[in-house]
């Protein structure tokens, strides 16, 4: 990873923190729920993959046969989470998934819709099981790392769509700035008129 990407990342997670309140206490929390929540595990994968494989629009991203990598993928991703194993490295591999997602054409509305998903189920879960001060409790430290991720993947799907646009094109980055800037100026116009009219 270059030291710009770096940079980039931590002063995106450093927003993404501060904006949606989380502390190092959250990782804390999901940890002293692991045991109950490992027993969700299951329900929450078959709803995710159910979901996305009968959407046509989602079901035809997967190849043939890739269900069970998939299912075993978000089964690690969801138990480490839910674990408290969150450090630098963790955070970092969140932002590289939307790399990963670019490759693959998983847009960001699947991935918003996707984590909202997982969210509510995950709330439904803390009501039926825990206490109503101890569910809040457990659904707002997973609600704020769940949307932190969801910033992270975002904010790594657009910056590295750019970055591989610079690479391939060969423009520096403040370069297709100043001509984007130039460019959405012109449609702020053309959308304004519009809506006007
Ligand atoms: C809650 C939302 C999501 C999370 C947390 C998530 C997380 C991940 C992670 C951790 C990886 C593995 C990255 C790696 O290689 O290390 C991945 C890859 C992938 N995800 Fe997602 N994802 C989400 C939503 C989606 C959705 C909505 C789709 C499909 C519509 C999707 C399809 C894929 C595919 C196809 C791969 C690539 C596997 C490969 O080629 O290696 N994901 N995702």
């Amino acid at each position: 990873m270059s030291e710009k990407a770096l940079a980039h990342l931590n002063e995106a997670l450093q927003h993404l923190f501060t904006l949606t309140g989380y502390s190092d206490k959250d990782p804390e929390i999901l940890a002293s729920h692991r045991e109950t929540t490992h027993q969700w595990t299951e329900t929450i994968v078959q709803a995710f993959y159910d979901t996305l494989f009968t959407y046509e629009p989602t079901a035809k991203i997967f190849n043939e046969g890739e269900r069970p990598t998939r299912e075993q993928m978000l089964r690690d991703w969801y138990e480490g989470l839910t674990c408290g194993n969150i450090d630098q490295n963790w955070w970092r591999h969140q932002w590289f998934v939307g790399l990963v997602h670019v490759k693959r054409g998983v847009s960001n509305l699947f991935l918003i819709g996707m984590m909202s998903r997982i969210q509510q189920l995950f709330l439904d879960k803390c009501l039926e099981t825990l206490p109503p001060d101890e569910a809040k409790e457990l659904f707002g430290a997973f609600k704020r790392i769940t949307d932190v991720v969801t910033g992270l993947i975002a904010d790594g799907y657009f910056e590295n769509y750019f970055i591989a646009l610079e690479r391939t094109v060969g423009f520096k980055t403040a370069l297709i700035q100043r001509m984007l800037d130039m460019e959405v100026n012109k449609m702020l116009e053309e959308w304004r008129n519009t809506t006007a009219a």
